[in-house]
C-alpha cells in the first residue's frame, strides 16, 4: 500500500477520497438501501407537513417558506427512490414506515396546534437530526462504491443548510423564552421517538422509552380554510378588477405595471389551494407529488415578485392594496379536490394566447419598469411548465381537451364567490383601494395622478362573467 502512488502524483480516483480512504469497508448495499430509505422517509413525511400547513398558516412569510420547503423536500424524495431503484429490484417498500417512533414523531409535528410548535419541530428537531442522518451517511458509507449516494447526500445537505439558516431566523422572530418552555415537554417526546428508534438514521442503540403521542392522538385532520395574517385587512375585497383595467387599450402602461403586482402578489391564493389537491389526492405516483409542488413553489414566487414589485415603487401594500383569498377559500370550501385541478387547468390554458402571458410581459417591457418586464418574463415561462403540469396529471384523465377543458369551466362556474353577502357584518365593503395605490406610485415616479387612469372604479361584480377565463390566479 505504502508504495502505490498515481501516475506522476495525480488526485487518485477521480478526486473522489485518498486510496487509503476507499479501503475502509464501509456500507454493505443492504446497510445503505436501509439508510437511504430512513432518509427518503423523512423528506416525504417533510414534504407532507409543509404542504399540509401552508393553507391554514396566517403568515404569509411562512406560507411562502413552507412552499419552497415542500419543493424541496419534493425533489430529493424523487431522486432518493431513483436511487433505491437503481440498487435493488422491485418491490423496493418505499412507502413502508421504518420505526414506529418515527411515524409517531412526524405525525407529532404534523398535528403541532401552534405555529410556533410547528417551527420548533421542523427546524429545531426534524430537519437537523435528517442533517445529521445524511452526514453521518457520508462519513460511513465507502466514498468511491457509494458514490452516487454520496453526491445526493451532499446536494440535500446544501439545501437542507438553507432550511435551518430560514428556521433559526423564524424561531429567533417569533418565538420567546416563555413559548419554548410551554412547549418542552412536547419537545422531550419529539426526542424521545428519535431516541427510540435509534435516531432518525438508524445508527444509535435504539433507547427503551416509552413515547406517548401527544398532538397525534386524533389522526390529523388537514384544514383547507385559508388563513391571513393583519397585513391582509380586507381579504374579501373584489373591489378592484385588474383584468379589465389591464386589457383596456384607453389606459397607459405604467399604471397597467400596478395591476400586474396586484394579481401576482393576489397569486398567494394559489398554493393556499394547490396545498389542498396535493394533500386531499392520495395514491398517486411520486412524480404527480413532484410536479404538483413544483408548481405550487412557482404560484409562491410569482406571489413574491408581486411583493417586491410593489416595495420598488415605494407601495405599501399591505395599507394601499387589499389582496383577497377569495379564490382559494371559494375552491377550497366549494369544490372537491379533482375539481380544482380543473378550474386551474382551465385558468390556466387560457393564459397562453394572446391574450394571455405574452399580454402581460409586452406591458411590461412597454412601461419602462424593466423589474415588471422581467418577472413577467419569467411567470409566461413558468406558465409553459404548468401547461405541461396539467396535460400530464389533468388533462390524461379524459378521452380529449374540449372535455377537460369543458370540466373546468364548468367547475368553475359553481364556485359562489357570494358578492353581497356579509356585508353587513363588515365584510365584503369592496372598497375601492385603486386610488391610494396609484397616487402612492405616483409619487414615487413623480408625476401628477392621470385623471383618466385615477377614477378607475371596476368591480368584479359585474364584469366577471364575460372575463371569467381570465379573473382567476395562476
Ligand atoms: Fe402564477
Ligand atoms: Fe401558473
Amino acid at each position: 500500500m505504502k508504495a502505490y502512488s498515481t501516475y506522476r502524483n495525480l488526485p487518485p480516483l477521480a478526486g473522489l477520497s485518498s486510496i487509503a480512504e476507499a479501503m475502509k469497508s464501509g456500507l454493505s448495499v443492504e446497510q445503505c438501501v436501509t439508510r437511504l430509505k430512513r432518509h427518503h422517509y423523512a423528506f416525504k413525511r417533510l414534504h407532507h407537513i409543509f404542504t399540509a400547513r401552508i393553507t391554514a398558516e396566517p403568515i404569509y412569510e411562512l406560507k411562502t417558506a413552507f412552499s419552497l420547503h415542500a419543493h424541496i423536500c419534493a425533489e430529493h424524495t424523487a431522486v432518493l427512490r431513483k436511487r433505491v431503484g437503481e440498487m435493488r429490484e422491485p418491490p423496493l417498500g418505499l412507502e413502508e414506515i421504518p420505526h414506529p417512533s418515527l411515524e409517531i414523531f412526524f405525525d407529532e409535528i404534523l398535528g403541532a396546534p401552534t405555529t410556533e410548535e410547528l417551527l420548533l419541530g421542523l427546524y429545531e428537531k426534524a430537519v437537523p437530526s435528517l442533517k445529521g442522518a445524511l452526514e453521518r451517511h457520508i462519513a460511513d458509507t465507502n466514498p468511491l462504491a457509494d458514490q452516487p449516494s454520496v453526491r445526493l447526500c451532499r446536494f440535500a445537505l446544501l439545501e437542507l443548510e438553507d432550511l435551518l439558516r430560514f428556521g433559526r431566523q423564524a424561531i429567533a422572530s417569533l418565538i420567546d423564552e416563555p413559548c419554548r418552555q410551554r412547549s418542552s415537554e412536547w419537545l422531550r417526546l419529539l426526542e424521545d421517538c428519535l431516541a427510540s428508534a435509534g435516531g432518525l438514521g438508524g445508527t444509535s442503540e435504539p433507547r427503551q422509552v416509552p413515547v406517548h403521542r401527544l398532538h397525534s392522538v386524533k389522526p390529523y385532520v388537514y384544514d383547507r380554510v385559508p388563513r391571513r395574517d393583519e397585513r391582509f385587512p380586507d381579504p374579501y375585497n373584489m373591489g378592484v378588477n385588474a383584468e379589465v383595467f389591464l386589457y383596456d387599450p384607453k389606459f397607459p402602461p405604467e399604471p397597467k405595471t400596478l395591476m400586474m403586482f396586484y394579481k401576482r402578489l393576489r397569486e398567494i391564493d394559489v398554493p393556499e389551494m394547490m396545498a389542498s389537491i396535493i394533500v386531499e389526492t392520495p395514491d398517486k405516483p411520486w412524480d404527480y407529488y413532484r410536479d404538483m409542488t413544483r408548481q405550487l413553489w412557482d404560484e409562491a414566487r410569482h406571489a413574491m415578485m408581486g411583493e417586491v414589485g410593489f416595495a420598488n415603487l415605494g407601495i405599501d401594500w399591505p395599507k394601499d392594496v387589499m389582496v383577497n383569498f377569495t379564490w382559494s377559500l371559494g375552491l377550497n370550501t366549494q369544490l372537491k379536490p379533482f375539481e380544482r385541478h380543473a378550474v386551474l387547468y382551465f385558468i390556466e390554458q387560457g393564459l397562453m394566447p394572446k391574450n394571455g402571458k405574452r399580454f402581460e410581459w409586452e406591458v411590461g417591457l412597454a412601461s419602462h419598469n424593466p423589474l415588471s418586464a422581467l418577472f413577467q418574463d419569467y411567470d409566461w415561462a413558468d406558465e409553459v411548465l404548468h401547461a405541461k403540469i396539467g396535460r400530464d396529471w389533468y388533462l390524461s384523465q379524459f378521452k380529449n381537451t374540449q372535455e377537460a377543458i369543458r370540466y373546468g369551466d364548468e367547475s368553475w362556474s359553481r364556485v359562489l364567490m357570494n358578492w353581497g353577502k356579509g356585508r353587513a357584518d363588515g365584510l365584503r365593503q369592496h372598497r375601492n383601494w385603486w386610488p391610494d395605490a396609484y397616487r402612492a406610485a405616483c409619487r414615487t415616479w413623480g408625476v401628477e395622478p392621470d385623471p383618466e387612469v385615477l377614477a378607475y372604479s371596476t368591480t368584479y361584480e359585474t364584469v366577471r362573467a364575460d372575463l371569467k377565463e381570465l379573473t382567476g390566479s395562476a
